[in-house]
């Protein structure tokens, strides 16, 4: 398996934009400098990864994805000090530098030098392909057995966490819990709708629960996700195909404090805003797609004083936030094992993204290779 420190690992590549994950063998260099060389013990199935296989923004191919990453370190470059083999370790996508001044305002979500977790164009690419250069997305490239990440991108996580729970940490958790208690600042008692209730939007009903909203409606068009809703924090359900979303939600409450946008698509972004109250705020979260903008009469925020925010990776500070919600999943305050539908091979990444596309799932995670 290995030669001069190079390993061969099991990955699920994307060889043209909108093809298939196909799964072959990668070459992944050793660890240099500030890198930590991960053996991936479990990889979640996140919408965004689909959505870059699919949608063209740029990203080199060949190209591995996979950012919900759970592992534990083999070995480390040089210039690591916080980590050392054998430590369990959750990755996230969020990069940065760790010196500019947002990184030092305790702003890394913000970060102003994010390419600065990646090795550079003359350097050897970390993955290769025949030794052509293979692109790791995100500086992860998680969906592999094994994956080469900046130490800034990894948080040590309690070894008590289960692999597939530490998974979704690392996004669904940062994203959605993040998104409630760093991003929008919910308080105690507000109001609160989730439109979409996947891998994040479950995790904002969380992040809602915990800051101890007072009536927390979950909307989706997928019964089963509306079952699952109760178990994360939800107080009402709405079904937005069987259902106006808007005037339920309006009927429910008056008009909420906070709604959470959790697709990506401009319908329910434009629900969001029509959903709030005085003085309410929408936060978007999923990535739309580029050539659909939504449409807002500006009047419609006037008054009401409504307002508008993109909310990213939830605002998270990963290594202050993994440890936080590691300890609030081992207390029984934070629901992640109802968030894991199906434990799967890498072979099957491809049926296991069909399933979450038509929505019934919330997340499969790759536990085997
Ligand atoms: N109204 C309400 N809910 C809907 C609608 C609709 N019109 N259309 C789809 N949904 C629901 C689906 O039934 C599903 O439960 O939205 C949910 C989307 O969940 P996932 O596909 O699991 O997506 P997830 O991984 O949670 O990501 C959601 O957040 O971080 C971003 O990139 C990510 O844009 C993506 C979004
Ligand atoms: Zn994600
Ligand atoms: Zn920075």
């Amino acid at each position: 398996m290995t030669s001069k420190g190079v390993s061969r690992v099991r990955a699920a590549v994307i060889n043209a934009i909108g093809s298939a994950f196909e799964i072959e063998e990668v070459e992944i260099a050793e660890p240099q400098g500030s890198e930590v060389l991960v053996d991936v013990r479990a990889v979640g199935l996140c919408h965004s990864d689909l959505h870059f296989a699919q949608a063209d923004v740029g990203m080199p191919l060949p190209l591995v994805l996979g950012h919900e990453v759970a592992g534990v370190v083999v070995a480390v470059g040089e210039d690591v000090t916080g980590l050392v083999p054998g430590d369990h370790v959750v990755g996230s996508l969020i990069q940065s530098c760790g010196t500019c001044p947002r990184c030092t305002a305790g702003a890394p979500f913000q970060c102003l030098n994010p390419f600065a977790t990646l090795r550079g164009p003359d350097e050897p690419s970390r993955l290769t392909r025949d030794g052509q250069p293979v692109f790791g997305a995100f500086g992860l490239g998680g969906f592999a057995e094994r994956a080469l990440v900046h130490e800034n991108q990894l948080a040590k996580v309690d070894t008590a966490v289960p692999f597939a729970e530490a998974s979704i940490l690392g996004c669904g958790v940062l994203t959605g819990v993040g998104a409630v208690l760093n991003g929008a600042g919910v308080k105690e008692g507000d109001t609160v709708a989730v439109i979409g209730l996947g891998g994040v939007g479950l995790n904002v009903l969380s992040g809602a629960r915990l800051a101890g909203a007072s009536r927390i409606i979950g909307v989706d068009v997928n019964d089963e996700k509306l079952a699952l809703a109760a178990s994360f924090g939800a107080t009402d359900t709405v079904n937005g195909a069987d259902s106006d979303a808007v005037a339920a939600v309006l009927e429910l409450t008056g008009g909420v404090d906070h709604a959470f946008e959790v697709i990506g698509m401009k319908q329910t972004s434009e629900q969001a805003i029509a959903m709030l109250g005085v003085g309410g705020t929408a936060h978007l979260i999923g990535i739309h797609k580029p050539d659909r903008p939504i449409e807002i009469d500006v009047n419609t925020l006037l008054a009401p004083q409504r307002g508008i925010r993109g909310v990213y990776m939830g605002s998270s500070d990963l290594h202050r936030d993994v440890p936080r919600y590691a300890k609030l999943f081992l207390d029984g305050e934070l629901n992640l094992s109802d968030l894991i539908s199906r434990e799967i091979n890498i072979d099957q990444i491809n049926d296991a993204y069909e399933e979450l596309k038509n929505g019934a799932i919330a997340r499969s995670v790759i536990t085997s290779f």
